[in-house]
């Protein structure tokens, strides 16, 4: 494939979904265009390629997107954020929450589902008080067929080995054939929309708590700190922003700072945790 075409689909992922997608990655392009090339009926991702540089933006631009974004994840991912989240942020927040009896959860690339779906099994198991709360929690992503996933709430064995423990995979979900469902309880504890990020976002409302793990990684400077800036507007003076582990808000928005909760991935506007 010419490098003007890979330079047209670094820069097209760049300007639309914040994404950064080195040289050194063309193989990916390869990879991962192909076979929407060929689904879309082009000989080549060459001649995708060049209908999607003639056309105006659409569905194939929105698969070239979707091709090349990671969906990677899994239930309870890296362990330590939901410990927290279930032996001292719930038990705070809750305990602060306690008038409005109220709580808004935004997960903000929320990929198939796992994510969300962890918080509110944890939230069912071990916060019964939190049944007669009114419990808002919003999952979005830029991906259609991730988001129709994630409805749906149906896992693979291998998708539910990883990181589902196996009480909690017998209490919650039915096994179907060779597959897992999620019970309609828990599927309903959660909205899926579609929401990119490098975009306008729509009114919201405030949260509690942000989570916006392992997106940021993929974006450059400029994009992170809008985001950051963004969603600091977002968070009340005591709620709580989740990132992946090998991700920082350190050089990007000092209005952050890291909570005292070991490899949680946790952060608090700067004003209340030096309170
Ligand atoms: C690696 S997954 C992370 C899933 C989950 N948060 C976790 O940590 O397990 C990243 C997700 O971000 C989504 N994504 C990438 N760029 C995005 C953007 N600009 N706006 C919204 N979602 C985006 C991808 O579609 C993908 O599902």
């Amino acid at each position: 494939m010419a490098s003007d075409r890979y330079e047209y689909v670094r820069e097209f992922l760049r300007n639309e979904a914040g994404i950064v997608l080195d040289a050194g990655k063309d193989y990916l392009i390869e990879a991962r265009v192909g076979p929407v090339a060929k689904a879309e009926g082009h000989e080549s991702i060459d001649a995708f390629i060049r209908t999607l540089k003639d056309t105006r933006q659409g569905d194939g631009h929105r698969k070239l997107v979707e091709a090349l974004t990671t969906h990677e994840t899994s239930f309870f991912r890296d362990f330590d954020p939901f410990e927290v989240l279930r032996h001292k942020i719930l038990p705070d927040l809750i305990a602060a929450r306690r008038g409005r009896r109220e709580l808004r959860i935004w997960y903000a690339a929320s990929s198939t589902g796992q994510e969300p779906y962890s918080v509110s099994i944890l939230l069912r198991e071990y916060f019964p008080e939190l049944t007669s709360w009114k419990i808002t929690q919003l999952a979005t992503d830029l991906s259609r067929p991730v988001l129709a996933k994630a409805r749906e709430g149906r896992y693979s064995q291998l998708e539910v080995n990883r990181g589902m423990p196996a009480p909690l995979l017998l209490k919650y979900f039915k096994k179907h054939g060779l597959e897992w469902q999620l019970n309609d309880e828990i599927r309903s504890m959660v909205r899926f929309e579609e929401l990119n990020l490098n975009a306008k976002w729509p009114p919201m409302g405030a949260f509690d708590m942000v989570f916006i793990r392992n997106v940021m990684i993929y974006f450059d400077v400029s994009a992170k700190q809008a985001i950051l800036r963004r969603i600091h507007d977002l968070l009340p003076a005591d709620g709580y922003l989740f990132l992946g582990a090998v991700e920082s808000t350190i050089n990007l928005d000092d209005r952050f700072v890291r909570a005292p909760y070991e490899r949680s991935g946790c952060y608090r506007r700067a004003a209340v945790a030096a309170a």
